[in-house]
């Protein structure tokens, strides 16, 4: 098994236009719960920290955050945001940017869960792979997972919801979606397939201009054991 390669399909720009502004609302419930487990002198991980959005809230309330991606751009973006302490790394191998797991109180992820599987994975079995950056595990996959790496009392929930965005369809797909296509259609195909899936997608999820996107949140809290 190989771990997925994608391009560097991130753009700043669009994820700072487009995604990240329903970024924070969405992800209130995971900021939450990272709250109330840090404490002023905790250190903490965020792992996929993308331009760094979450990243700085967290620096405001603990001692140390280091924030890591893969994404050279996404970690530019987050050292622009005010991030003091980012370093562009694969999450399946942390210790090539210096990182031992041991430092960390806490490790928080959103948004990138292949990104925090990878680290969970390798860091217990140097031969642990992943196959795709697009894994749904269901709660008990996933539970199974961190288990079997070491960790105790996971609570892990599956939580599916509709949600209005305030982007468009077409604007997600520019976004969220390029990475399907970065590495393998040139612009005009890229246009070629958005418009079609929006015209397809478009009636079912669009109700009166508004995008709503069915989103699938696992909750995931687990400890080492
Ligand atoms: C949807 S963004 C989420 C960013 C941020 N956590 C947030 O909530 O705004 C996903 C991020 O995960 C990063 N990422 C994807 N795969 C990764 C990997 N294997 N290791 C580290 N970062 C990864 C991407 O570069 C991207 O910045």
């Amino acid at each position: 098994m190989a771990v997925s390669s994608q391009v560097d399909s991130w753009r700043p720009e669009w994820y700072d236009r487009y995604s990240s502004r329903d970024t924070l609302r969405l992800a209130r419930r995971v900021l939450e719960t990272a709250q109330k487990h840090l404490a002023p002198e905790s250190r903490l991980l965020d792992i996929g920290c993308g331009d760094g959005l979450l990243t700085v809230v967290l620096q405001d309330q603990c001692s140390q955050v280091v924030g890591v991606d893969k994404s050279p751009a996404m970690v530019n973006a987050a050292r622009k945001r005010g991030c003091s302490d980012v370093r562009e790394a694969d999450g399946s191998n942390l210790q090539a940017a210096g990182i031992g797991a041991e430092e960390f109180d806490l490790i928080f992820s959103n948004d990138a869960i292949h990104a925090a599987i990878l680290y969970v994975s390798k860091r217990y079995r140097p031969d642990g792979q992943m196959i795709s950056p697009w894994y749904f595990p269901t709660a008990e996959e996933y539970r199974e997972v961190l288990e079997r790496n070491g960790f105790r009392d996971c609570q892990v929930e599956v939580e599916a919801v509709v949600v209005p965005l305030s982007i468009s369809l077409r604007e997600f797909l520019e976004s969220v979606l390029f990475g399907f296509v970065a590495d393998w259609a040139d612009a005009p195909t890229q246009k070629k397939i958005f418009d079609e899936v929006e015209e397809i997608v478009g009636p079912v999820v669009c109700r009166h201009g508004v995008f709503y996107c069915e989103n699938v949140y696992l909750h995931v809290l687990a400890y080492k054991a």
